[in-house]
């Protein structure tokens, strides 16, 4: 097996300690596309979740969520989808790394975040690829490599905690390059860097306060379930391949409507950005929020009034960023805006490591 470590021969005290950092991610464009095998542009964010791996005796990992002050204990082997909240994370990520051939060791893990949790920069995969790699490096065993990892985390994600998501997350936290954003093909995945030069322009997340759930009664699983039906009526594998919404039923009309158009806008967005033209990259966000808005229905009050927040601070375009149902939206400001009191400029960083 490619990742396989072989059992430790020496004692706990011989193993190192590890810290490993995942970064959240921003998404410039692209939303709602990565489960369709379409486009997205996301970049990693400098801030994420940084998981610290003491090695210990005996055969259990330990996880302690330091922000919240709770801890999770897991045995490889014994791992259960019954686990509370974030501890599924630690379960899930136990278990599929043993399924790819690594064997966690016994260790002691001490979780830490500076990202807001629920706000739709990605928490949760972060955590999934931090405690994966700082699982693997304890254990001194390779990662699998970035596809790989991110589809593990993916898995973690969909049959540990229930939340459809697709591969957006994780490889933008797995690929993320200072300065750059990428652009995303799912059908592969492709990956290619896009240079990031804002020319003194500022990108900007505003939290809506609004706390987005993906879990599984989720309205994001429902959006998944009306693409499937969407694919079925058109008689085709995937949203990808419609050319047209015509003669669907409603509402997966409007669905479709916004997966085709959104994809268009990831190279719309890619365009405008080798142009320079900020102001058309300005234009692409918001169209991209009314079709978010009004064909795929992912907005929440909250989000229309943090998208307003953001216009009348000046911003040249604002949208709701991530699966929706509440999180945060993203704003372009063009140089010297006043931007609004709580938010925070976002730039391209660099991807998830061991520290
Ligand atoms: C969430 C999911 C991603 C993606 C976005 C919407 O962030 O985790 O996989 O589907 O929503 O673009």
């Amino acid at each position: 097996m490619r990742h396989s470590n072989t059992r430790l021969e020496h004692g706990p005290g011989e193993r190192r300690s590890v810290q490993a950092f995942a970064p959240g991610r921003v998404n410039l464009i692209g939303e709602h596309t990565d489960y369709n095998d379409g486009l997205c542009l996301p970049f990693a964010v400098e801030r994420g979740v940084t998981v610290t791996a003491e090695p210990v005796a005996g055969t259990t990992i330990e996880a302690h969520a330091k922000d919240l002050g709770e801890s999770a204990s897991v045995e490889p082997g014994a791992e259960s989808t019954s686990a509370e909240g974030w501890r599924r994370f630690v379960h899930g990520a136990v278990a599929e790394l043993r399924s790819a051939g690594v064997e966690p060791q016994p260790c002691r893990l001490a979780i830490e975040s500076d990202l807001p949790r629920g706000a739709g920069l990605s928490s949760s995969a972060a955590l999934c690829v931090a405690l994966s790699l700082a699982l693997c490096a304890v254990a001194e065993a390779e990662p699998p490599e970035r596809v790989e990892l991110a589809r593990l985390c993916s898995r973690v994600e969909n049959d540990w905690t229930g939340a459809q998501t697709g591969l957006l997350d994780p490889l933008a936290s797995l690929c993320g390059e200072r300065g750059h954003a990428v652009r995303i093909d799912m059908r592969g995945p492709l990956l290619e860097s896009v240079p990031l030069d804002l020319a003194g322009h500022a990108l900007a997340v505003l939290d809506s306060g609004a706390t987005h759930d993906l879990s599984a009664d989720s309205g994001y699983n429902e959006r998944r379930d009306e693409c499937r039906a969407a694919c079925r009526a058109l008689g085709i594998d995937s949203l990808r391949d419609a050319t047209s919404a015509e003669g669907l039923p409603q509402p997966l009309d409007r669905r479709v409507r916004h997966v085709i158009a959104e994809n268009g806008r990831v190279d719309g967005a890619v365009a405008a950005l080798e142009a320079g033209d900020l102001a058309e990259l300005g234009r692409l966000l918001d169209a991209s929020h009314r079709s978010l808005r009004d064909d795929y229905e992912v907005s929440v009050p909250e989000v229309e009034r943090a998208v307003e927040t953001c216009l009348r601070a000046g911003a040249l375009g604002a949208r709701i960023m991530g699966g929706g149902f509440g999180g945060s939206v993203l704003a372009l400001f063009p140089p010297g805006a006043q931007l609004p009191p709580e938010a925070v400029t976002v730039e391209p960083g660099p991807p998830a490591r061991l520290l």
